[in-house]
């Protein structure tokens, strides 16, 4: 997720460029640059935040200009990767806000074809396409690019001689700000607001064509209307799309999140990373390292790889694994880690590879120094992740872990069709749970006027008892635990009482039984007992005080919806109690000291 912004009118593009980019860093920022037409095209770019960018940049002369502040998929963040891209005249520059799938194919074939490539990055083909294809009509020339390209974009094209903006989108969106005598282009509402609050929102396969005092829209080749919207937010609400904090927006993302990871990862059967797990080397155990919810998708990783691969799998606290964990020649190990710069996990990493071991890193952020110092990576495309909490993060960590056992999985040929049919079917699955956050919330209100709450489950969901536990503790200052629900009998029974809430989550899997024993115990001590279960569960409803329902899911897949439940708790426990939802007292989003 990068943010584009153009802006053609009277004035000098360059300032007004810039200060559009920095109301886009949510979406990016870990390269920035920009265009300028004057007398002809010139770029200034680099891996830096736009601030230490506007301050290094000369005076580009233009009143048209394209922007871009980067979220690296493809490419890590340097001069060289950072936007805008430029076709090999240099009279083609383009912005590009998302992931083109089959740009390796049209590199190679414009290669041939003689054109000359300088990034890594998957953007640069369309530059090159548009140059291919340019007979004196800018816009047609974008069409036909855009016809070879498969994926999800929104561009703006600037071409020396031609006094217009050429956007277009599909899959990504992008914005038309109206202005008097000049007009602006942006992937988002925040970027132009300062400017003007007349919107046009371009919709899939549209193309615009901006002029300063005309715009135009054209979708397969015939010109067509779109209204115009007057926007109320302020630019703080507009970062947030509306939504009252980033954690909110973050969790409602997440149908999209797991759609663009999985999407990535083409086919079942390509492995996304070399497990190696099977014949030729004997791998005795595998070793999934982490911190803080990372730790809790690493404890999922152990129950999803001993399900699929039948191998033993350990997971452990990285901060411990350094001052005491062991690994054998025959293990395989991956680290997770949202940032890539958890001093805890590159201290393990650098552990791990001086002892020889082969590290396979899980991380959200391209060019990081867990991608750049392990073998091998598997990137999870959450976006940017504002809210020190973990939310969306944590869930693609679950798909890269899914994708990462699939093709090694030694399950029959349908439970192995069924579990890939129940993957993408996943996306709608959360969309019901964000759908029933009324009910949530609800709950949630409950366990606001608490000072301790308890999170049971067990099995495959027993990590994410520790993962609510953990998200209520960020946010909300509720003291609260996670437990195996067998284990509450071994000491935290003497907490139990009407002051102490717990939260069940009732998964219909070989625990059933079992849990229901344990609601009854927790129950008989007089707790509150909030139920987390699946829908068409008549029997849990009742023995406990609150029900939420999930939407019924493959029993590997539960911790998916069952963890969205658990975020929606800790947000509106935490919004209940007033307190600082997005940036939390005492923590951090990356905690790169020891
Ligand atoms: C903490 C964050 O600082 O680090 C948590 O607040 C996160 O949200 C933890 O889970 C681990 O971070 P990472 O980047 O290694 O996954």
């Amino acid at each position: 997720m990068c943010g584009i912004v153009g802006y053609i009118g009277e004035k000098q593009a360059q300032p007004i460029l810039l200060s559009c980019l920095c109301r886009l860093e949510y979406r990016g920022y870990d390269s920035s640059g920009i265009a300028v037409l004057g007398s002809d095209i010139e770029v200034y770019k680099d891996a830096v935040r736009v601030r230490v960018l506007e301050k290094a940049s000369p005076p580009l002369i233009g009143a048209i200009g394209i922007g871009h502040t980067r979220w690296a998929t493809h490419g890590e963040p340097s001069l060289v990767n950072a936007h805008p891209h430029c076709d090999c005249t240099g009279k083609i520059a383009v912005v590009h806000n998302g992931i083109i799938n089959n740009f390796q194919k049209l590199r190679q074939k414009l290669t041939s074809e003689g054109h000359n490539f300088i990034s890594e990055t998957d953007t640069e083909v369309i530059p090159h396409l548009i140059e291919k294809y340019y007979e004196g009509d800018l816009e047609k020339a974008v069409e036909t690019a855009l016809r070879e390209v498969e994926g999800s974009y929104a561009i703006i094209v600037l071409m020396a001689g031609e006094p217009k903006l050429v956007a277009a989108r599909k899959d990504s969106p992008l914005i038309i700000g109206v202005g008097d005598r000049e007009n602006f282009i942006a992937s988002d509402v925040p970027a132009i607001l300062d400017y003007t609050s007349r919107v046009i929102y371009l919709e899939d396969d549209d193309i615009g064509v901006v002029t300063t005092d005309n715009i135009k829209v054209r979708r397969h080749g015939v010109e067509i209307k779109r209204k115009e919207h007057k926007i109320l937010w302020s630019v703080e609400d507009a970062q947030k799309a509306g939504y009252e904090h980033f954690m909110l927006k973050e969790i409602h993302e997440q149908p999209k999140v797991i759609r663009d990871t999985i999407g990535v990862y083409v086919s079942m059967t390509e492995p996304v990373a070399d497990l190696a797990l099977q014949g030729d080397t004997g791998l005795e155990d595998m070793l999934i390292l982490a911190c803080g919810t990372s730790y809790h998708a690493a404890l999922l990783g152990k129950y999803i790889m001993e399900e699929l691969i039948k191998i033993p799998v350990r997971a452990e606290l990285a901060s411990e694994f350094n001052y005491w964990g062991r690994t054998s020649a025959r293990s395989r190990t991956i680290v997770i880690t949202q940032s890539g710069e958890t001093a805890d996990v590159l201290k393990a990493i650098k552990r791990l590879r001086e002892e020889g071991r082969r590290v396979i890193a899980i991380t959200n952020v391209v060019g990081s120094t867990a991608s750049r110092i392990t073998d091998q990576v598997v990137y999870t495309r959450a976006g940017p992740e504002i809210s020190v909490a973990a939310t969306k993060s944590f869930i693609a960590q679950l798909m890269a872990l899914y994708w990462l056992a699939l093709p090694y999985s030694k399950i029959d040929i349908r439970r192995l069709d069924s579990l890939i049919m129940g993957l993408r079917q996943l996306p709608g699955k959360v969309q019901q749970v964000l759908d029933n956050e009324a009910v949530i919330s609800e709950c949630a209100k409950q366990l606001s006027r608490h000072q301790d709450v308890f999170f049971i489950s067990r099995g495959i969901n027993f990590p994410v008892a520790l993962e609510g536990a953990l998200k209520l503790k960020e946010i909300s200052y509720i003291h609260a635990e996670g437990y195996g629900a067998g284990e509450l009998k071994h000491g935290p029974f003497s907490l139990l009482g009407s002051d102490t809430p717990v939260v069940a989550i009732v998964a219909q899997d070989n625990t059933y039984e079992a849990m229901l024993t344990n609601i009854r115990e927790v129950k008989a001590r007089r707790s509150p007992v909030i139920a987390v279960v699946e829908e068409g569960d008549e029997a849990v409803g009742e023995l406990v005080d609150s029900v939420i329902l999930v939407p019924q899911v493959d029993a590997i897949f539960s911790p998916v919806v069952n963890t969205v439940v658990m975020q929606l708790l800790a947000y509106h426990a935490a919004k209940q109690r007033g307190c600082p939802v997005d940036f939390p007292r005492n923590l951090a989003k990356s905690v790169t000291v020891e």
